[in-house]
């Protein structure tokens, strides 16, 4: 069952077997083997890198978190002595371990009643599979800022639900995750170190509950690496190594802990964890049949990825990206912006919202009015997005038309109050459509407007508040393209199921 067989002895971590592909060279611009020219100078690692910023804070984590985690990973591999080829797995598996963190947000929130950020982050620091760290994880995190017939309701809610809800909220992360990593094309052991990283030594973590060596040692080293990261930011490095040995042979590999031990006294290393931007550590670490460049096709590709990324935060958004993505483009064809302006329109549509994953499903998700308090910070995403984008060097024009996706030619809109004279055609093209396809879908708090009624509030505000020939072009892209016209009707997505 596990990597290194059923035998039940150690094997050397040099001779677990892993069959690592090079990024699959289909030719077809579908996974990260191939590409054009555009984006050269900069590589595959340095983009995802910037990028996992954006799965930190739907984490809950300060931004750099799997970064760090990264180079604690790779440090511990080389300690272990690990093989080349496992190394080269494991380091994008550091980097992306995330990668399914949107999906269960919805349902940590409605199982909870609180916001799920708050939640995750407080799930690293406690050893939530012992009886007593799980009560007092429960205690702390249910309806958090509710009032004590909430925090009941609650408790009552959560032993409904039973142990299957914990094991369910992880399996939907990692499946998520690890499908993610095989449409970016990565090899089986990264994705499926992904898949089992909240697994745990004695048996006792999810989704599959493997044991020992039925665990990738891939899944091992991030297990142990991420929570050193949180508890050496959050405390300190002695404290980061007496959790791993109190975590010894439940949590962790006995083998890895000895690792960690054995790497403490490397002051020159846990420097480089401690740096402002842990980014700038990582090319000493990067394998060099994994540093490869970031063309054009493979930032295609990493957005349409990104993009499933930030659907998956809400049932409500499943698809959302995409379709402004198709809208935006087809869009922006018939005002007759080239292919070059709209591969850039179509990565921006993509990614647009990628700051709402920094957003509480609390609000997102909520079926009432928003306070001025939650309104001002869904106001935030756009910014958001486009602070984590403008950090990816190819990203930069990107950057500026995705945070530029809710201001309105009259000024009316945020995050800057920007007019007219500020917004090109493409921040003007995405706009049209994210509203048109926001329109036509479901919400919680309304149902979709139809094809004909969203495109009647479209042309009330052509030339006011969104530009007229955007609007028209709309019209027309839609009117060609039938499967544009209507949105998502009712909540989907794999957490949707429990919303009630
Ligand atoms: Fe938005
Ligand atoms: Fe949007």
């Amino acid at each position: 069952m596990g990597d290194a067989g059923d035998s039940g002895e150690r094997s050397s971590w040099k001779d677990v077997d892993t069959t690592l592909a090079p990024f699959a060279d289909d030719g077809g611009g579908s996974t990260l083997g191939e590409g054009g020219s555009e984006g050269d100078e900069i590589r595959v690692s340095e983009v995802l890198a910037s990028l996992s910023f954006a799965l930190d804070v739907t984490e809950g984590q300060p931004e750099g978190h799997a970064v760090r985690n990264a180079l604690i990973g790779m440090r511990l591999a080389e300690e272990v002595d690990l093989s080349g080829q496992q190394s080269s797995a494991l380091f994008y598996a550091l980097l992306l371990k995330d990668l399914g963190c949107s999906s269960n947000a919805a349902k940590m929130c409605y199982l909870f009643g609180s916001d799920d950020r708050a939640v995750k982050r407080d799930v690293k620091t406690r050893d939530w599979s012992s009886l007593t760290g799980a009560i007092s994880y429960v205690a702390k995190n249910v309806a958090r800022d509710g009032t004590v017939p909430e925090k009941i309701a609650g408790f009552v809610k959560l032993g409904l639900e039973g142990p299957e809800a914990a094991r369910d909220l992880v399996r939907i992360r990692c499946e998520q995750g690890a499908g993610i990593a095989r449409i970016l094309g990565f090899p089986e052991p990264t994705c499926r170190a992904i898949h089992q990283l909240d697994e745990h030594w004695n048996g006792d973590g999810h989704p599959e509950g493997r044991q020992g060596e039925e665990i990738s040692p891939l899944a091992r080293i991030l297990g142990l690496s991420q929570t050193v990261e949180v508890f050496l930011r959050e405390f300190d490095l002695r404290t980061a190594c007496e959790m791993a040995e109190d975590r010894r042979r439940t949590w962790f590999d006995p083998d890895l802990v000895d690792a960690l031990h054995s790497i403490r006294d490397d002051r020159e290393f846990w420097a480089t964890v401690a740096v402002r931007d842990p980014r700038s550590q990582l090319g000493r670490w990067e394998p060099d049949d994994r540093a490869v460049p970031a063309t054009g096709d493979r930032l295609d590709l990493i957005s349409r990825a990104f993009a499933r990324v930030v659907d998956a935060k809400s049932p409500w958004t499943y698809r959302h990206s995409e379709r402004v993505g198709e809208l935006a483009t087809e869009t922006g064809r018939r005002l007759g912006i080239g292919e070059e302006g709209l591969r850039k329109i179509h990565r921006a549509a993509l990614l647009h919202d990628i700051g709402k994953l920094g957003v509480s499903n609390m609000i997102l998700d909520k079926e009432g009015e928003l306070t001025d308090e939650e309104y001002a910070e869904i106001k935030r995403h756009p910014r958001t997005s486009q602070r984590i984008l403008r950090r990816v060097s190819p990203f930069r024009e990107v950057a500026e038309i995705a945070g530029r996706h809710h201001e309105r030619l009259d000024g009316t809109g945020y995050h800057r109050g920007l007019d007219a004279d500020s917004l090109s055609l493409a921040s003007r093209t995405l706009a049209v459509a994210d509203v048109y396809e926001a329109l036509t879908a479901d919400r919680p708090y309304r149902d979709p407007f139809s094809p004909g009624e969203a495109m009647e509030i479209l042309r009330d505000d052509a030339g006011t508040a969104l530009d007229a020939d955007a609007v028209s072009a709309l019209e027309e892209a839609v009117a060609d393209a039938s499967h544009l016209a209507r949105g998502q009707q009712g909540p989907q997505s794999p957490a949707a199921g429990n919303r009630g």
